[in-house]
């Protein structure tokens, strides 16, 4: 077990850039052109986004948020939707409503850290086979044509397409293996278009952002466990590094191939990290067991962030060390805002660690600003704010203002953590 109380005085390289990060879909609300509004009237166990966090209305509001943290970036997400509704058709009173956004953050002294992609489509993007079919990429290009030199004037680092590594598939499933396939070269193309498109117009730093989870094997001892976690891993992120390092699409039973044009084309590795996962080839869909910390009261339903794994997040990063790392997301679900405090001190020390170890580690972005939309449910809380359901307004939690001394610092300690922590969250709290 780790003691956070007890960390030594922790500083990070000048410059380090602290920050929190949110997606459009999961806080502005009524987002109605998006899939995955559509998904969810469609029924089935999916909460309904509704307003979310009411952003779209309070976008203001959320700049004196990011400001009130002393934070200095802001990570947000254009929602393609929005801004072409329909095939062809460009609301202009969301794109300036945008550019406003970043003129504002700007001006508050706030790096705006633009994604240009977040999860959701146009719903006319996804009735057309979103990124399964290649015919599709131009689409994206050409609003990554209209938009980036809107937004170039302000935006101080780009995602291109946030995550799109994660679209699953095992082999013994080959129609699906197929088709994550087939998306993720599709997606690859698109996000090196739109490098170049980028370049044109900013020179500042471009990266997709990937989900960057450990896989660890359940038993190492175990020559398959291993075997499946270096597969799984290359699937789930190995594909893109590689794409990214050489120009080679190599896929396992997918046609391989040479496409110069993917080649550099990432300034930095942008990564979101949250946790492990673990690796069990007795199990058909090979998902091993974690060791929940079941014990505590962490959330109301179970959830993907039930353990601290810091160390694994380390063991990934020392892998990046040929271009600058950008945290582009990492942060915690749980009710028991002691545990998030908990939960940056540890990786905060892991990440200090990564620089120390050579990792050119630039800046660190929280997810997520506020309390959101977590896809299909409102249950998993990441936010230094609390949200009223409904009246929208906005609490700071006591971990705002652990981060609002973190970055003042640039840095931490044992002694901020225990003016903060005075001991963990147990089960006698309940
Ligand atoms: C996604 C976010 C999501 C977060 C927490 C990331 O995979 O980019 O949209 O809310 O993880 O689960």
């Amino acid at each position: 077990m780790f003691d956070v109380r007890s960390l030594p005085e922790l500083t990070f390289p000048a410059g380090f850039l602290w920050g929190a990060a949110t997606a459009a879909y999961q806080i502005e609300g009524d987002n109605f052109h998006s899939d995955h509004w559509h998904r969810e009237k469609a029924g089935g166990p999916l909460a309904k986004s509704g307003k979310a966090c009411n952003s779209w209305e309070l976008y203001k509001e959320d700049i004196a948020l990011v400001r009130a943290l002393g934070l200095k970036a802001y990570r947000f997400s254009l929602e393609w939707a929005r801004i072409e509704p329909d095939e062809g058709t460009i609301d202009q009173a969301a794109v300036a409503q945008y550019v406003d956004q970043c003129a504002r953050l700007a001006d508050a002294g706030i790096q705006p850290w633009i994604t240009l992609h977040h999860i959701t489509h146009p719903q006319w993007f996804a009735a057309r086979g979103d990124w399964l079919e290649k015919a599709n990429i131009e689409a994206y290009l050409r609003y990554a044509d209209f938009i980036v030199p809107k937004i170039a004037p302000y935006a101080a680092g780009w995602t291109p397409i946030n995550e799109y590594n994660l679209h699953g598939g095992m082999p013994a499933q080959p129609e699906a293996h197929k088709a994550a396939a087939a998306r993720k070269l599709h997606a690859l193309l698109a996000d090196a278009g739109t490098y170049d498109r980028i370049k044109a117009h900013s020179g500042k730093p471009v990266g997709s952002s990937i989900a960057y989870v450990y896989f660890q094997p359940s038993r190492p001892s175990r020559e398959l466990d291993d075997i499946m976690a270096r597969y799984t891993a290359w699937c789930s992120w190995g594909f893109y590094y590689h794409a990214i390092r050489t120009g080679e699409w190599l896929y396992p039973f997918a046609e391989g191939g040479s496409y110069p044009e993917l080649k550099g084309r990432a300034d930095q590795w942008a990564v979101n990290i949250y946790t492990r996962h673990m690796v069990d080839s007795r199990q058909a869909d090979l998902r091993g067991t974690r060791f929940p910390y079941s014990h505590l009261p962490l959330l109301d339903i179970p959830f993907y962030t039930d353990e601290f794994a810091p160390d694994a997040l380390l063991f990934n990063l020392q892998r990046l060390t040929d271009k600058p790392v950008m945290i582009t997301e990492n942060g915690w679900a749980c009710n028991d805002d002691r545990f998030r405090i908990a939960y940056l001190a540890v990786h905060l020390a892991a990440f200090h660690r990564a620089i120390a170890d050579g990792v050119d580690l630039r800046g660190w972005f929280h997810w997520s600003l506020m309390d959101n939309y977590e896809w299909g449910s409102f249950k998993p809380r990441f936010g230094f704010y609390r949200v009223d359901r409904q009246t929208f307004e906005r609490t700071a939690k006591p971990s705002a203002g652990f981060v609002r001394q973190v970055a003042a610092r640039n840095g931490l300690s044992g002694e901020l953590v225990r003016e903060y922590l005075d001991r963990l969250p147990s089960r006698a709290d309940d």
